[in-house]
């Protein structure tokens, strides 16, 4: 996205979307009508009451981006301990730079990111995954094809001193899932799409995260491997406590599974709410849900 880009679509803030609904919208649309969806941004309460008032994670006025370009204006995200969140928005929006700039991937130009009260903004990647214990889980298709299902999760854990340490986590994530327990000497190009979705969450949990940063768990995935994904998650989320953080594409499944959602335009956060008042939504619905 140009500045320019950007300047057009903040422009047309305060107004509404006269775009025809009866034809399927083009990326450009979309980010014009969702950008009149709110005419006024969430206030900082309500972020903070989506997440109880008792935040794990806080990101409070956050402006990031690559290099000298800013993707992300003044954004707000709190998750509560065991909760899920789940970003939607249209393509380019900065769903994947939030996740980004949460691991320490962007450049951080103003507001702060805290877990419990620790200030943890300028912390790099591996300190994010040994000290802040926040995982991220890669977007694209990340295992390494020639090393077997087995060496894949022991990468998960070369930040650990000790080499049996990650063979102890490896270890018990092989006995919770047979799936990957079956392979576990074969090389990771055999394994299926659903597979290879469940070997990168793995091996990210191979550090026990209490935050896991998920990139579009269903890219790619056919709809039975998809449903299992957000099973993992559910299980994660709900029998080991995990918080989980996740952009997803298919806003419905994403939506329904999280229960806060933001909407995402242009580098800010439209609206936030809880997932099934965003599903709920007919604005929501029809930019991003089909309907
Ligand atoms: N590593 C990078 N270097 C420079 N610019 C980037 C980088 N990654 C993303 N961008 C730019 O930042 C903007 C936001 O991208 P981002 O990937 O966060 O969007 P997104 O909402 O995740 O979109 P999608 O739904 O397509 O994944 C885009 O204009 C993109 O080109
Ligand atoms: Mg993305």
């Amino acid at each position: 996205m140009t500045q320019n880009d950007r300047d057009d679509t903040s422009s047309t803030i305060h107004g509404h979307g006269t775009g025809s609904v009866d034809t399927v919208l083009s990326v450009d649309e979309v980010t014009r009508e969702a950008g009149a969806l709110s005419q006024e941004r969430p206030a900082v309460e309500k972020f903070a009451a989506l997440a109880d008032n008792a935040p794990l994670l806080t990101i409070e006025k956050l402006n990031a981006g690559y290099g000298k370009m800013q993707i992300l204006f003044d954004v707000h995200l709190q998750v509560k301990k065991g909760q899920s969140l789940c970003l939607i928005g249209p393509n380019g929006a900065g769903k994947s730079t939030v996740l980004h700039s949460i691991y320490g991937f962007t450049n951080i130009m103003g507001g702060s990111i805290r877990v419990n009260d620790r200030e943890i903004t300028a912390l790099g990647p591996n300190q994010k995954l040994k000290e802040a214990k926040i995982a991220y889980i890669l977007q694209d298709n990340s295992v390494f094809p020639d090393m077997t299902v087995e060496e894949n999760l022991w990468m998960g854990g070369y930040l650990m001193q000790d080499h049996a340490h990650a063979r102890d986590a490896a270890d018990r994530i092989f006995d919770k899932y047979p799936k990957l327990s079956e392979r576990r000497h074969q090389p990771a190009r055999v394994l299926s799409g659903g597979e290879r979705r469940l070997l990168e969450i793995s091996r990210a949990l191979v550090m026990n995260p209490e935050i896991l940063l998920v990139d579009e768990p269903s890219i790619g995935l056919e709809p039975r491997f998809i449903n299992m994904v957000f099973e993992i998650l559910d299980d994660l989320q709900h029998n080991e406590g995990k918080t989980i953080i996740m952009v997803e594409q298919n806003a419905k499944k994403g939506l329904e599974f999280s229960d806060v959602g933001y909407v995402m335009v242009s580098g800010e956060i439209a609206m936030a709410d809880e997932g099934d008042r965003l599903l709920a939504d007919p604005e929501v619905g029809r930019l991003f849900l089909g309907g």
